[in-house]
């Protein structure tokens, strides 16, 4: 049984398979309409979210399939006090395929272990969100038209930045990445990253305070918001969280076919008036999640046997 709990349990050719299925996807919708038919996800969302779950629920439909749903603990047996593990086995009875989120790292993996279908990891805690990181790499291949020999700069939180640590990971795959990584010194990318990442497969990195320095040289900027909810206090996020604001003005120094990235939510980090320069593929990469989402849940659930 495979599941999806780190962008590392797919292959390079595994994903750009998947890239190659989402733009089938996109190329011809009707051929893909019924293939989920008669097959249920359920989407266990046990910390807030808009775009994921809304996106995984919205291929699945889109397959042809039917949706389950859990939003926030409080309207779930978790205020009661069941496990993840249990929540996994209960849910393995009604549902072909799990996404799930939830505040503490880990949470997909276990599960994972005790669930009997599929599970996809939608977000734990600040450890890893494998399938933004899909909509990432979708988007990249898209508007450069490869995933190799590229400059990328990570800008803002990239401490409790998960997103930021997924695509860290996937990138450091290709060859010819090097990464630029631009935060506050509270919040640079932790040494696990670094050490466990970075170094190991070699890959190129400085690190800056300055991004307006940094922007010149790039063919990615990856706009992260401070992540409040990860902070052990208020005083702390105030202080760091206008640290960097994309603007026109900034945006100048940058080339003219570098990509603005985003996961999403923003807060304040790019101003709204960079939304309609060319170079802001952020609401593009929204649309590129779901479609990645339809291939990996397509991925899955044959691999489990659940479609031919
Ligand atoms: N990018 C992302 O994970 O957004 P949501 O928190 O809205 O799902």
């Amino acid at each position: 049984m495979k599941h999806i709990i780190d962008i590392l349990d797919l292959s390079v050719s595994e994903i750009d398979a998947l890239i190659s299925t989402a733009q089938d996807i996109i190329a011809q919708p009707k051929e893909y309409a019924e293939l989920c038919r008669g097959l249920k996800l359920a989407t266990l969302f046990f910390e807030p979210s808009t775009r994921t779950r809304l996106s995984f629920e919205a291929a699945m439909y889109e397959l042809g399939g039917n949706v389950l749903s859990v939003t926030g603990a409080a309207t779930s047996s978790a205020s009661k006090g069941e496990s993840v593990a249990d929540t996994a086995k209960v849910v393995s009875c009604y549902a072909d395929i799990i996404a799930i989120r939830h505040p503490k790292e880990g949470a997909a993996l276990v599960a994972a272990q005790n669930a009997s279908i599929p599970v996809i990891n939608a977000g734990d805690g600040g450890h890893c969100h494998p399938t933004q990181t899909l909509a990432d790499l979708c988007t990249i291949y898209r508007e450069k038209g490869r995933l190799s020999d590229l400059t990328v700069g990570f800008c803002g939180d990239l401490k409790f930045g998960r997103t930021v640590h997924s695509l860290i990971n996937a990138l450091s795959r290709y060859s010819g990445v090097s990464f630029v990584l631009i935060s506050p010194e509270e919040l640079k990318l932790p040494s696990y990253v670094k050490d466990g990442v970075l170094k190991p497969n070699g890959i190129t990195y400085r690190q800056t305070t300055d991004l307006e320095a940094a922007l010149p040289g790039l063919d990615l900027l990856y706009m992260t918001r401070v992540q409040r909810e990860r902070f052990f206090n208020e005083e702390d996020y105030l202080r760091l969280k206008d640290s960097y604001i994309l603007t026109p003005d900034k945006l100048r120094l940058a080339g003219p076919d570098m990509c603005v990235l985003h996961p999403l939510p923003r807060v304040n980090e790019i101003s709204v008036a960079v939304d309609n320069d060319p170079r802001a593929c952020y609401f593009k990469q929204v649309l590129n999640g779901k479609y990645m989402r339809m291939a990996l849940m397509l991925m899955l659930l044959k691999d489990a046997g659940r479609i031919g």
